[in-house]
């Protein structure tokens, strides 16, 4: 499908400018703000989506003054951005920039930054809204949000609001999760707190819902009655990239299943939400995974596959062993890559398998999540051998290629009656044209107004927890004596395909 039409009403004009505010963003010296925050405020400003009444405070340890601090992110924009920078856009953004450099942990930092707040709210109309944007790593985030709450920022007066977003991790399994979600309930309310999941800032995360709830074609056959099974994949070709010190101590499940290919799970398989509120939405998605049912020690071992690669080549460069990465243990058993099969136990899902997967230094970089519908009850072309008889799939390409397709069969022209796979595909660039962002726009704009749709409660973090804390569990009382199971470029683990095999099953091929 190609249609080269574009939207006629431009989408800025369709939604008002955030609020006024100040962000301020702790951890400003690092990656996330000069590779993500500021060119998705950038995006936001061409948007036309951020008022005069805006600045940016950032807060970091690194010493440096406001002038440096401007002069770096003005060299990082140019570097950063997704679009070419524009001097009359870019300069009353850089205007707007101010810098503390100070202890997360000190009091004094935060007697500062209230100061520079009264200031800033003073130079630009700002109102008293602040937004923290906590992008330091995690163990700062309960000291930060303690400071925040002893120095009355958080406080939300006079029809101020105060909102803190909160990056991930969020815990570390179940037990800390809930931890830090108690510690930070003492301070702040549900409603003031946005934890972020950038999964969900994709547009094409955003369009599953649409997908199912706007359409009236493809709900009706969205249950056991007609889907077979569903596989969802996020395959990377990277590394862990220099991160070892974090990755070892974290492994796939923990830095992707319980939070990404949960949220791809539960936008896929929730019920329709009685309306589109952040409440609503949310309290679908928990009681989608409240109806996983449970892994017990003896189904972690039949329905869950760890794995981590060996050095191989990944898309023509030779790339070394996970154990032979920077700051990994020579006989690390951290999982670089886990899949798992699970079952839903409600009346649209029950005995429809999800078979979840992610990895990294696979094969192909590709997010999709692939549902497979069941057979035709009676085969009628008899002179079509059965490997040709593909089943119906419709997949939903989150990226690369953003898309949908639907493989069906179709006759193959000739005098016999046979039958091949086809595919119609949809896809994103070719109808809408490249729209390019960097996944934090939405985010970032929802939360300066009041939206937490796409943000994670703490009954949904605490939720993901727990479906993964029996594997993790499982998963620590061996050792695995096989690692390393695959090689760097191949798709994994032989035991990922034996787990559908089993099933008379098989991932989709690309
Ligand atoms: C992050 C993980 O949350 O997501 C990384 O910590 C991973 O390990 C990344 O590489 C993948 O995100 P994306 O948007 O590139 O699919």
């Amino acid at each position: 499908m190609t249609a080269a039409t574009t939207p006629k009403v431009p989408v800025e004009a369709l939604i008002r400018p955030a609020e006024p505010c100040v962000i301020v963003i702790f951890g400003a010296a690092g990656d996330l703000t000069k590779r993500l925050l500021l060119p998705a405020l950038y995006n936001l400003k061409q948007s036309n989506l951020l008022r005069q009444e805006f600045a940016i405070i950032g807060v970091a340890h690194t010493p440096m003054s406001q002038d440096d601090f401007r002069s770096k992110i003005a060299q990082d924009i140019h570097e950063f951005a997704t679009v070419p920078v524009e001097d009359h856009l870019w300069q009353p953004l850089e205007q707007r920039l101010y810098y503390l450099a100070g202890e997360f942990q000190e009091a004094d930092t935060y007697h500062q930054l209230q100061d520079l707040l009264t200031q800033v709210d003073q130079d630009y109309g700002t109102q008293g809204n602040y937004l923290f944007y906590l992008a330091t790593a995690s163990n700062f985030f309960c000291d930060i949000i303690t400071q925040l709450g002893a120095a009355g920022l958080v406080r939300e007066d006079n029809n101020q609001w105060r909102r803190v977003i909160i990056e991930k991790p969020f815990g570390h399994d179940l037990d800390s999760a809930r931890t830090l979600n108690k510690s930070i309930g003492a301070v702040l309310e549900e409603k003031q707190i946005y934890r972020i999941d950038h999964y969900l800032g994709k547009e094409t995360v955003q369009n599953i819902l649409v997908f199912r709830f706007g359409n009236g074609l493809f709900e009706p056959i969205w249950n056991r009655e007609h889907i077979d099974h569903v596989q969802i994949t996020v395959a990377e070709t990277v590394g862990v990239e220099g991160r070892g010190n974090f990755y070892e101590g974290t492994g796939a499940l923990r830095d992707m299943v319980q939070n990404h290919l949960f949220q791809l799970l539960a936008m896929t398989a929730m019920e329709p939400p009685i309306s589109f509120s952040a409440d609503e939405v949310r309290d679908e998605k928990s009681k989608l995974l409240k109806s996983i049912i449970p892994l017990t020690a003896e189904t972690v071992q039949t329905d869950t596959v760890r794995g981590q690669y060996s050095a191989g080549i990944v898309k023509d460069t030779q790339v070394p062993a996970y154990r032979s990465e920077p700051r990994v243990a020579s006989d690390s058993t951290t999982e670089t890559y886990a899949a798992l099969k699970l079952n839903i136990d409600n009346w649209r899902w029950a005995g429809v398998p999800f078979y979840l997967r992610t990895g990294k230094r696979l094969a192909q970089r590709v997010t999709e999540i692939a549902i497979q519908f069941k057979q035709v009850p009676s085969l009628l072309f008899r002179q079509t051998s059965i490997d040709r008889l593909t089943p119906n799939f419709l997949t939903i390409r989150i990226q690369p290629k953003e898309g949908i397709h639907l493989k069906f069969g179709a006759k193959v022209p000739g005098p016999a009656m046979t039958m091949d796979a086809v595919e119609m595909s949809f896809c994103y660039n070719d109808y809408f044209g490249k729209i390019p962002s960097t996944g934090y726009e939405t985010l970032l704009y929802d939360c300066m107004i009041g939206d937490a749709t796409l943000f994670q409660r703490s009954d949904n973090v605490e939720l993901g927890w727990s479906v993964v804390s029996p594997i993790l569990e499982a998963w620590a009382t061996t050792s695995p004596e096989n690692f390393p199971n695959y090689t760097a470029g191949s798709w994994g683990p032989l035991a990922a395909d034996d787990l559908l095999v089993r099933d008379g099953r098989q991932w989709l091929p690309d």
